[in-house]
């Protein structure tokens, strides 16, 4: 004969299994487990039991209690994959994902990457300094006397402070010098601003790439040798350079460079793409003054130094008309460079 108990579990099981949600599954779980449910009154009732009926019937409620419990967690679960499933089914999986834009590297960053890469396999390493400059920087240490136009008003921008807006990166040179005794071989890429007239080819911030290399014997020949092969890299073997006789302050003798390539649009004519020279020695006497001592001694060092202009660079290998075109953030531009 089966014990109440027992059909009291089978109906429980059966009900669970029938339960077509989660309200009607808690609704037979509170009928049978809940405080005044059926398994809990037998389980009040244990006590009016015989003391040989109460083990049996003791082990019988935990059973019925353990199979109702198990079987309402798995109805639960079942119920909830069955939702999920159902869920699931109005959604194609075959369509194809929304793409996620994909950015690209700005056509300055591309050419400034690539030139960083040429320059480090001649040994060059990495050097930096400030946008906001001291005039001492920008211009005294560089052997540019204070009547120069450079540092007339017009040409530059001042704080209210009397620091300024760097208009070279040749700054970076002053500062490298400072902080460490020759040999030094460094370049320097970054921003320069000048208050030029803003057209096709001048922009108020632009970029270079400054250069210094200081050793005993540097000559012009170093020079020489290190940027062209630096503009056959950059724009193929067949690229002529062509130094042209110039004046800084801060060089002597100064040349300013131009290239010719037949890859580059326009290949027959000769591009201005820097400005470059032998250090002068009164910029390594400056830079003793600043230190306190004489590690720059010109009788025992030279150098040579230069500076490149790269949004030219990147215009003419990339053929761009106009230098605006790299800060107005336009798509339609930028992918071209993707
Ligand atoms: N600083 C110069 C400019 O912006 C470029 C330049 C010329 C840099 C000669 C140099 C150099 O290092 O030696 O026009």
């Amino acid at each position: 004969m089966t014990h109440p108990l027992e059909q009291l579990g089978n109906d429980a099981l059966r009900e669970i299994e029938a339960a077509p949600d989660e309200k009607a599954l808690e609704a037979v779980r509170v009928r049978y487990l809940g405080r005044s449910g059926s398994v809990s009154v037998w389980g009040d009732q244990m006590k009016t039991l015989g003391k040989e009926e109460r083990p049996v019937v003791g082990k019988l409620l935990n059973e019925t209690r353990n199979a109702i419990t198990a079987a309402i967690k798995e109805r639960a679960e079942t119920l909830r994959s069955e939702k999920e499933s159902e869920a699931r089914a109005g959604i194609d999986i075959s369509l194809p994902g929304t793409p996620s834009e994909k950015g690209s590297l700005h056509p300055l960053t591309q050419i400034l990457d690539r030139s960083i890469a040429i320059f480090r396999r001649m040994g060059f390493a990495l050097a930096d300094g400030p946008d906001i400059e001291t005039e001492w920087h920008c211009f005294d240490a560089l052997n540019t006397p204070p009547d120069h136009p450079a540092r007339n008003e017009q040409d530059t921008f001042y704080l209210p402070d009397g620091r300024l807006l760097r208009t070279h990166t040749s700054t970076v040179q002053i500062r490298a010098m400072e902080s460490a005794p020759p040999p030094l071989r460094v370049i320097a890429p970054g921003a320069a601003y000048r208050r030029d007239e803003i057209d096709a080819t001048h922009s108020a911030q632009f970029h270079q790439i400054e250069g210094l290399y200081v050793d005993e014997n540097v000559s012009v020949a170093d020079l020489k040798g290190a940027l062209e092969f630096f503009m056959r890299e950059l724009f193929g073997p067949e690229t002529a350079v062509r130094f042209r006789p110039h004046y800084f302050p801060f060089t002597e003798p100064s040349f300013e460079i131009d290239v010719r390539s037949k890859a580059l649009k326009g290949g027959e004519q000769w591009i201005e793409v820097a400005g470059s020279g032998m250090v002068h020695p009164a910029v390594f006497e400056e830079v003793n003054k600043a230190r306190g001592d004489d590690a720059y001694d010109p009788q025992k060092w030279t150098g040579y130094a230069f500076g490149l202009g790269m949004d030219r660079l990147a215009m003419i290998l990339f053929d761009i008309p106009d230098i605006r075109l790299f800060a107005q953030n336009d798509l339609r531009f930028l992918k071209q460079f993707a």
